[in-house]
């Protein structure tokens, strides 16, 4: 935990909305806890280890006690349609702090961070019961050796790809800072764009009742994937390789 300092993180996020953080040893899911105790605009949970993490599409998210950066962040005053684009917003969030540290990431719509074809990140994006706030849980691999990752899709953590791990601390307070400035922000879709490897691919969406095969050919202001001419607001993708 030495590397999960919650005077560091405070000091570091001083004059942005994330004022309240919490460092936890172990939860259940930074995200549950949130979703469901709700609490003021900017509180963050961070832990170092949780029991029942939750990924998207009712997957489970684990990861070795220490070896990632989990946590949830608590937003008030996000209209429920605007909630979609702030876990887009916390994927270009993602994304710059992980190139500020040296990766080069790019975003598998909506919102999973690669580094090559290899999945480092994921992000949850939650409303509260009520509907009146926005929870957005992030987990990012940080010091994960090969045997440790998930296997369910190729994974990879900072430590592998970047030869070091930073400490998760510093990568909470880069996150929460670049994603401080995005939520006010109305320019960063082309940003988005420009980072987003699922465009011009051939990719599988699973829908709730269907699958559909296409190209991806944009992402609208809304934060829509159009596949062959379909707009996608939530479901699954996977990249599918050109065939040769
Ligand atoms: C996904 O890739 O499916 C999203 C994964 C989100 C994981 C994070 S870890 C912190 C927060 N707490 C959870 O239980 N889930 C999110």
């Amino acid at each position: 935990m030495e590397d999960l300092s919650a005077v560091r993180v405070l000091r570091g996020l001083r004059g942005t909305r994330f004022s309240q953080v919490e460092v936890r040893a172990c939860v259940a899911s930074t995200q549950t806890l949130l979703v469901h105790e709700g609490g003021r605009d900017g509180r963050v949970v961070v832990a170092d280890h949780q029991t029942r993490g939750r990924g998207r599409s009712g997957r489970t998210w684990s990861s070795a006690p220490g070896t990632a950066l989990q946590f949830s962040a608590l937003m008030r005053d996000v209209s429920p349609d605007r909630a979609s684009l702030v876990t887009l917003a916390g994927g270009v969030a993602v994304a710059r702090a992980l190139q500020s540290a040296g990766a080069a990431p790019r975003l598998k719509w909506p919102n999973d961070v690669l580094l090559g074809e290899r999945k480092v990140c994921g992000i949850l994006g939650e409303l509260g019961p009520a509907g009146d706030h926005v929870v957005l849980g992030v987990g990012i691999n940080v010091s994960q050796s090969a045997p440790q990752l998930p296997r369910e899709v190729p994974a990879t953590s900072l430590l592998l790809d970047l030869g070091c791990a930073p400490r998760r601390d510093d990568l909470l307070v880069s996150v929460l800072r670049h994603l401080h400035t995005l939520i006010d922000a109305a320019d960063w879709m082309d940003e988005y764009r420009s980072l987003c490897a699922t465009l011009g691919r051939t990719v599988r969406v699973q829908l709730s009742t269907e699958e559909l095969v296409g190209r991806a050919e944009e992402v609208r202001d809304d934060g829509a994937l159009v596949v062959d001419g379909k707009p996608i607001v939530a479901g699954d993708v996977v990249h599918l390789r050109p065939v040769p």
